[in-house]
């Protein structure tokens, strides 16, 4: 498959300073509703990005460049930090959350380590009282403060600054699938308590070290993110993020834009969307040219929800049977661990034509 560098295939930017400068949900969902008011050019454009690519760049996104300088400092210090003192928070197969260094895409290592964690309620200190069945997330896994200062409130803002991105966003989507911009709130954790163990988003700061062999290996194979969508802080400087245009069939270069991040879409939306919006593929070459670190925030739905197409016209048939969300993440979560043979894919669920009447 032949890559593209040139500058005609470019995944495109989306400047979101008109959503940004809304000052809450209320506030978004009242302009969105509103044709006077002037979201329509970011609805337009998001909704082309996400049917021909699945992946777009947004700027003036409102966070301040000395946050993300501090996050990217503590993440470096963090894989910084010695192996067994990392291990310390290691994710094991009962608690998903934590430090990790051989995480399997596609059955295959991917060169690179991690560290997962989730939002507030995530804490040790939520109860497990048994109101959920699925938990395969649990409990967000920290070092003690005097190990690296400012690990934790550094990471819990980002998660919470870019979860806030996340969720308008998804009300962009769901205008420009033509429904309203609470339409998806529904499948989402939005505070509710018996919800908690539920909220299946995650955010994970990525370290792809080195490789001397690089093309040997992969900072991540070529996969989709099955959640809703997916805010992206890159790294400033290495350029190996690809995603695969499908018209063209090519792997096109995600190269860093300075002050953006990338966002793409995921299954869950892909399905929900009847395949009006992509899931891309995408993934992380290997390089030797330098470490890089980036740091994703998933944005998925309820383990309890169930997906099934809903953006579906008249005229057209669901392409999916219906799924339930906890069920495919936990899942997939055991083929992070060990080779299960072919890991389970959104296609899984896909209806065949000639199953059809
Ligand atoms: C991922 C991913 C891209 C990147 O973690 O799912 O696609 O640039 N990361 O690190
Ligand atoms: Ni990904």
């Amino acid at each position: 498959m032949a890559v593209d560098g040139q500058a005609t295939l470019q995944v495109p930017v989306v400047n979101i300073a008109r959503l940004v400068a809304l000052k809450s949900d209320q506030e978004l969902n009242a302009a969105l509703k509103n044709p006077d008011v002037p979201l329509t050019e970011i609805i337009d454009a998001i909704r082309a990005a996400a049917t021909e690519w699945g992946f777009f760049y947004i700027s003036n996104h409102g966070i301040a460049p000395e946050k993300i300088q501090a996050l990217r400092s503590i993440t470096r210090d963090f894989f910084a930090l010695p192996k067994e003192v990392k291990n310390s928070t290691r994710r094991t197969p009962e608690n998903h959350l934590g430090y990790f260094d051989s995480e399997l895409t596609k059955n295959k290592t991917d060169w690179k380590e991690v560290f997962d964690y989730s939002g507030q309620h995530r804490e040790a200190d939520v109860p497990a009282d048994g109101s959920y069945s699925l938990q395969p997330l649990a409990s967000n896994v920290w070092l003690p403060e005097e190990t690296l200062p400012g690990f934790k409130q550094t990471l819990r803002e980002h998660y919470d600054t870019t979860e806030q991105i996340a969720r308008r966003l998804l009300k962009v989507f769901a205008v420009a699938l033509g429904k309203t911009p609470e339409f998806f709130d529904q499948f989402f954790y939005n505070g509710d308590e018996v919800e908690k163990g539920s909220s299946a988003s995650m955010a994970r700061l990525n370290y792809y070290p080195v490789a001397p062999e690089p093309g040997k290996t992969m900072g991540v194979y070529h996969h989709t993110d099955i959640v809703a969508l997916t805010v992206l802080l890159q790294d400033d400087n290495v350029a190996t993020l690809q995603v695969f245009h499908r018209k063209e069939q090519k792997w096109v270069f995600v190269p860093p834009i300075k002050d953006t991040f990338v966002i793409n879409i995921g299954d869950s939306t892909q399905v929900w969307s009847n395949d009006k919006f992509v899931a891309p593929l995408h993934r992380v070459l290997a390089t030797s040219e330098g470490d890089r670190y980036s740091i994703p925030l998933f944005y998925g739905p309820l383990f309890s929800a169930n997906i099934e197409p809903i953006v579906v016209q008249t005229d057209e048939k669901p392409k999916y049977r219906p799924f339930n969300y906890g069920e495919f993440v936990l899942e997939r979560a055991v083929g992070d661990y060990k080779d299960v043979g072919e890991e389970v894919q959104i296609s899984h669920f896909r209806i065949e034509d000639e199953e059809s009447p």
